[in-house]
């Protein structure tokens, strides 16, 4: 595992699901990320919860991630993913939310550097593969220990470290803190990862040439469009029609049947994520180098980026931006049902008669997770 010039596909709690990743990886995504595995329910063999360490074969270097407060868990949970095929197991020391950090995990860990080392001491010794760790920079906006934290990991033996660049306190609500990324990335000699707010190729070549990282993460950015690895890899953008897009969209249709079998059973486990990724690929926008690239060095934050100016919008393109979740799960539906592309624009084309147009814009790309 080379953990430097990679663009990874950041650890995506329910978004990361296999069959997403897999449409990553047709568009472009070579290291693919798990979603986040409780050690605690892994060592207790949850069926669901080792689901997760699983990859699909296609996935030549996948990580997956891990959430534990102690060594005697974060072991056994990590030499379970190893034996399922991962490449390199994560710690999780930045998921924020109430019920990880008050069991230890996650985010907490950044309160206590001296024992984090010591779990990934513990770790690095035990787990036959590399170990890699990722952070926030800190607790509060104000309690920024990224750098002692970043130390202790790396002379912990950790593989490499990923940096998003905002505290626990913060979640979505600032943009993420490239300065205090490239002074960690400076600071340290095992490869730094630099994560957050990379919507476009040209901000994420400018960000990762600025900061010095080895590497970078997406997280929301391929959640609004998988194929950013492409347009990363090519450095040119692709701005595809409403009917490509749709075409995207009915491939991971087809990508959840082929995972969760094509029968009623398997599509009421896709519905539980289909309708999901449509919260975010309802926020495509094109945001050409042209007209953007000074605007997304004053703006960085995402979620200024979705506003709908546009009016007199062709049907397809209307309805891709519809915000509204029932709509998202009638579009889910019609791709789960429509045999091909063509069919299943000609069913959306219908919706969107039956439909009236909603007023409004794709709204903001906040989550818990972290
Ligand atoms: C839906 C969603 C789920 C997430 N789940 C995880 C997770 O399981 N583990 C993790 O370390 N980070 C998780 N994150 C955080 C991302 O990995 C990433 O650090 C963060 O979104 C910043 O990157 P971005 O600006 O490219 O989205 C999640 C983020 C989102 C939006």
């Amino acid at each position: 595992m080379d953990f430097r010039g990679q663009v990874f596909l950041a650890p995506l709690t329910k978004g990361g699901n296999l069959p997403f990743r897999r449409l990553c990886l047709a568009h472009g995504c070579t290291v693919t990320m798990g979603e986040m595995a409780y050690a605690y329910q892994v060592m207790k063999r949850s069926k669901s919860e080792l689901a997760l360490l699983r990859k699909h074969p296609d996935e030549t270097c996948f990580g997956a991630q891990i959430a534990a407060s102690k060594a005697s868990d974060a072991i056994p949970a990590g030499l379970a993913a190893v034996e399922r095929g991962a490449s390199w197991v994560d710690l999780n020391c930045g998921c924020p939310i109430h019920d990880v950090v008050k069991r230890g995990m996650g985010a907490t860990l950044l309160q206590r550097p001296a024992h984090l080392a010591k779990v990934v001491a513990e770790m690095v010794k035990a787990i036959p593969v590399p170990v890699s760790v990722k952070i926030r920079l800190g607790w509060t906006e104000s309690e920024q220990n990224a750098s002692e934290v970043a130390k202790a990991i790396e002379e912990a033996g950790a593989a490499a470290l990923c940096v998003h660049g905002r505290s626990r306190e913060q979640r979505y609500s600032r943009a993420a803190d490239w300065d205090a990324i490239a002074r960690i990335a400076a600071e340290r000699t095992i490869p730094v990862i630099g994560n957050g707010d990379l919507l476009t190729w040209y901000e994420t070549h400018d960000r990762w040439q600025a900061s010095g990282v080895a590497s970078v993460m997406i997280g929301r950015g391929a959640l609004i469009k998988p194929w950013l690895f492409r347009e990363i890899a090519e450095k040119k953008a692709w701005e595809p029609t409403a009917s490509e897009r749709l075409g995207v969209y009915h491939d991971l249709a087809q990508k959840m049947k082929t995972h969760f079998r094509d029968d009623e059973k398997g599509k009421e486990r896709a519905m539980r994520f289909l309708p999901w990724h449509f919260e975010f690929f309802c926020r495509y926008r094109p945001l050409s180098a042209e007209n953007f690239v000074e605007s997304a060095k004053n703006h960085p934050l995402m979620q200024t980026r979705f506003d709908d100016r546009e009016t007199d919008l062709p049907t397809l393109e209307r309805l891709l931006r519809d915000p509204r979740p029932e709509l998202h799960t009638r579009l889910s539906e019609l791709l789960w049902l429509a045999p091909d592309a063509a069919s299943a624009e000609a069913s959306a084309l219908a919706l969107a008669v039956e439909l009236p147009p909603v007023e409004g814009q794709a709204g903001e790309v906040v989550t818990a997770h972290g």
